[in-house]
């Protein structure tokens, strides 16, 4: 994830190179090719396999090279301890350092995941930079790779999670009708008793009557999210929209919060339920509420974008609240998952938010770090003409 740091563009950033190594020439030679390589690089050294460790859990490191023979362990059971500490991320560029002629070496460091190796008794200039560089190479491809396959597995998910609920919701939505149609029944059959008769039954049809709206609530959410629910969209100007959630919003957040809205002018319109959208920013907004509970700011934007070749409005809702781990990112969107206490959260906001937005033909998506607030982003597809020629179509 790229991502631009607070402070403005970050000084080009020195290359952190780490050489475990027992040998003491060896880590040398290392150093003094990279260094008479001019590389803007700082190289840090360990002599055994637990010094290694022990750095590697300190800090991140742009390449590594390991001796495949450390006084302590093999250079693989330092790889293979390390991508279990990072928990199968791959956590930096390995390259092995092996023996004379052990080809079976070389394989089996591959095979552990260093990403190149160097024969100990070649260990020159260019090779050194060349492994350098290999190794990078192929990291950055493999977790590219990862990351997209991680992506492909999550928007799978979100499917087989969505037809699920799709199923519960239409057939809840069923018995609901059932339910509340005979409540209603119910009730005009008490209307026409004597009110002495009906007093012990009128408490329990309540009871029965208001369980059921909030059951059929929720299968509204649910339907939402599984992209069930009618649409009913309309021609909406955003910032317009926007302002007037604002208002609503300037209610709900309470005095702690700084709510700035800046909205382009003069944006063209887009196709979309109205009342729907509002739902989705006030429950980002009030999700923002809830991770800013000493106060913050909420910034809500407005802009055309190009995405995916086609224009759109943006609107951007960004909090400086605590901001969320991965963990809890990857999951945001699934219903019922909240790490609100019981009775506080749902867990449906943003499922519902997710299932409204992929039906209107757009796209969210998040950027948070734990403490460092979180940007949501929803990209809605815009209309083709713009808002002031309505007429002028209207009329030809
Ligand atoms: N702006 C935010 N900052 C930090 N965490 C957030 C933010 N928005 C959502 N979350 C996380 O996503 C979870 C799911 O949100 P949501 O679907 O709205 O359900 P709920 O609000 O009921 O928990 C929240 O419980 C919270 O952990
Ligand atoms: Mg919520």
């Amino acid at each position: 994830m790229v991502k631009e740091p607070l402070g403005g563009p970050r000084v080009a950033e020195r290359l952190q190179v780490l050489v475990i190594d027992d040998d003491a020439t060896d880590r040398m030679a290392i150093r003094r090719h990279l260094l008479s390589a001019a590389l803007n690089s700082d190289v840090h050294e360990a002599d055994t396999g637990a010094a290694g460790i022990a750095l590697l859990r300190e800090r991140r490191f742009d390449c590594v090279f390991v001796d495949y023979r450390l006084p302590d362990m093999e250079g693989t059971s330092l790889l293979q301890v390390f991508y279990d500490i990072a928990n199968d991320q791959m956590p930096a560029p390995f390259v092995m350092l092996t023996g004379q002629g052990g080809e079976e070496v070389m394989a089996e460091a591959l095979r552990w995941g260093a990403h190149d190796y160097i024969v100990k008794d070649h260990i020159t200039g260019p090779s050194v930079l060349i492994a350098l560089s290999k190794a990078r190479e192929i990291f950055d491809l493999k977790r590219a790779r990862h990351s997209a396959e991680d992506k492909l597995r999550q928007a799978q998910k979100m499917d087989a999670v969505g037809q699920l609920t799709s199923g519960i919701a239409h057939d809840f939505n069923n018995l609901l009708t059932v339910i509340l149609g005979n409540t209603r029944m119910m009730r005009r059959r008490l209307a026409e008793i004597p009110p002495a008769q009906g007093m012990a039954i009128a408490p329990k049809v309540d009871a029965v009557e208001s369980a059921a709206q909030r059951g059929a609530d929720l299968v509204r959410h649910l339907m939402v999210f599984s992209r069930q629910q009618e649409l009913k969209s309309a021609t909406v100007d955003i910032g317009a929209a926007l302002a007037h959630t604002v208002t609503l919003l300037e209610r709900t957040l309470g005095k702690g919060i700084n709510l700035v809205l800046t909205a382009e002018q003069g944006m063209r319109p887009v196709h979309v339920d109205a009342t729907l959208l509002e739902n989705a920013v006030i429950n980002v907004s009030v999700n923002a509420r809830d991770a800013m509970p000493q106060g913050g700011t909420l910034t809500i934007s407005a802009r055309p974008v190009v995405f995916n070749d086609i224009s759109h409005v943006l609107i951007s809702i960004a909090d400086t609240g605590t901001g969320m781990p991965e963990h809890v990112r990857e999951r945001i969107f699934e219903p019922f998952f909240t790490t609100k206490p019981a009775g506080e959260g749902t867990g449906l906001g943003l499922a519902m938010v997710y299932g409204f937005i992929r039906q209107t033909g757009g796209h969210i998506e998040v950027d948070s770090e734990a403490g460092r607030g979180t940007t949501f982003r929803i990209y809605l597809p815009q209309a083709r003409e713009p808002l002031t020629n309505k007429e002028v179509n209207h009329a030809t």
